[in-house]
């Protein structure tokens, strides 16, 4: 039962304080600055002897891939990228024994999920899982992984399991990262940051109210562009995917650095941006880019921090709170998820079971 909330999504949504305390507990090291995933099964030289990571899933499990591939990247110094589970193996691709496959999944019953961890364990790869569903198929056949621990999770969209997910890579980051050159003190940063997290996801969720008309704007443009850089474009995509997935508005995410080579052709009144303007060492490009779109009369949503001071742009403001800058996209995914429920909630949809959609997709 959603009990007293009037959805699934939204009781999700609501919990993530909580949940996301639940993947972190017991395995943060704050005095050596570092992660323990026993569930893992690897030790210090086998997570040495790792020289690449390659991150699988479908759908929202996909996009949050990439910002883990970052995280990855930037704290381990791995090369490390997400791939669509269902196009993996049909490109019969190479497995390479020093490679880390991670498969993602809130069910782990996904069928194309499951198949590309077949491609791999079948070419003598590893694979290691970040699952929320104890005891599934994908759980099972992997070598090992992490457990999400969100409580299960009803609504189509996800949205705890998803920020989970988002935290456990930041576990293995820092845990792959501290057995090699992460240093102590950016360890203990981030072991610092991660415990700061769930209270600023409660303080995102605290200014909800505040968002309800911009989500009710968006809902009734027939399509929007989200759009951020590097560490926001996943968050973009993320953005983008939940509001077409709820609202069925069409809506596309975009890098904004790519903004200038195709769709600003797009931008008038009628055309909605939602951008992620984190205070980073991409503000001033962004800002750049937000020009063009004011310019274009294009309606502005931005995800941003206190601090960023968009001048004399025309634009609908969402501050969010700070944390470490690597670990700052869960934070501009809330609001996200926020706008995508409340557009949906507006337009009368059927919130917590999209039409043409499934929780999981269990047959190919
Ligand atoms: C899709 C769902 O079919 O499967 C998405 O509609 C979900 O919401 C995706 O992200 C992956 O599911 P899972 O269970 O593998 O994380």
């Amino acid at each position: 039962e959603a009990g007293e909330h009037e959805s699934y999504m939204r009781k999700e949504i609501l919990e993530q304080p909580t949940t996301a305390q639940a993947v972190l507990r017991g395995r943060l090291d704050e005095r050596f600055g570092t992660a323990h995933l026993g569930g893992l099964d690897m030790d210090a030289r086998d997570l040495r002897a790792v020289r690449r990571v390659k991150i699988l899933g479908c759908g929202s499990a996909y996009y949050v891939g990439q910002m883990g591939a970052a995280l990855i990247e930037e704290l381990a110094r791995i090369p490390a990228d997400a791939e669509a589970a269902s196009e993996f193996r049909y490109r019969d691709p190479v497995i390479e024994p020093d490679t880390l496959y991670v498969a993602v999944s809130q069910s782990g019953e996904t069928i194309d999920t499951l198949l590309a961890v077949q491609e791999v364990r079948r070419k003598g790869g590893r694979c290691v899982g970040l699952v929320n569903v104890v005891g599934s198929a994908i759980a099972r056949e992997c070598d090992g992984g992490i457990y999400l621990h969100a409580g299960p999770e009803v609504a189509v969209a996800s949205t705890k399991a998803l920020t989970n997910m988002f935290l456990g890579f930041a576990l293995l980051a820092l845990q792959l990262g501290r057995v090699r050159d992460l240093s102590i003190a950016d360890g203990k940063r981030l072991v610092a940051g991660l415990e700061r997290l769930p209270g600023q996801i409660e303080e995102v969720l605290a200014s909800e109210a505040d968002l309800v008309d911009v989500a009710k704007e968006l809902a009734e443009a027939r399509s929007l562009f989200f759009i951020g850089r590097v560490r926001g474009f996943p968050v973009a995509r993320e953005g983008a995917q939940k509001f077409k997935e709820i609202s069925y508005r069409h809506a596309e995410a975009y890098q904004t650095s790519e903004l200038k080579h195709g769709p600003l052709a797009l931008i008038d009144p009628e055309v909605p941006t939602v951008a992620l303007v984190p205070s980073d060492e991409l503000t001033e490009r962004n800002i750049g880019a937000l020009h063009e779109i004011d310019a274009r009369q294009g309606p502005l949503v931005v995800i941003t921090h206190e601090e960023v001071d968009l001048g004399e742009i025309g634009a609908r403001r969402i501050v969010v709170p700070r944390n470490e800058p690597e670990l700052d996209p869960i934070l501009l995914t809330i609001p996200l998820q926020l706008l995508a429920y409340h557009a949906a909630q507006h337009l009368g949809h059927d919130i917590d079971k999209p039409r043409n959609l499934a929780k999981s997709v269990t047959v190919e």
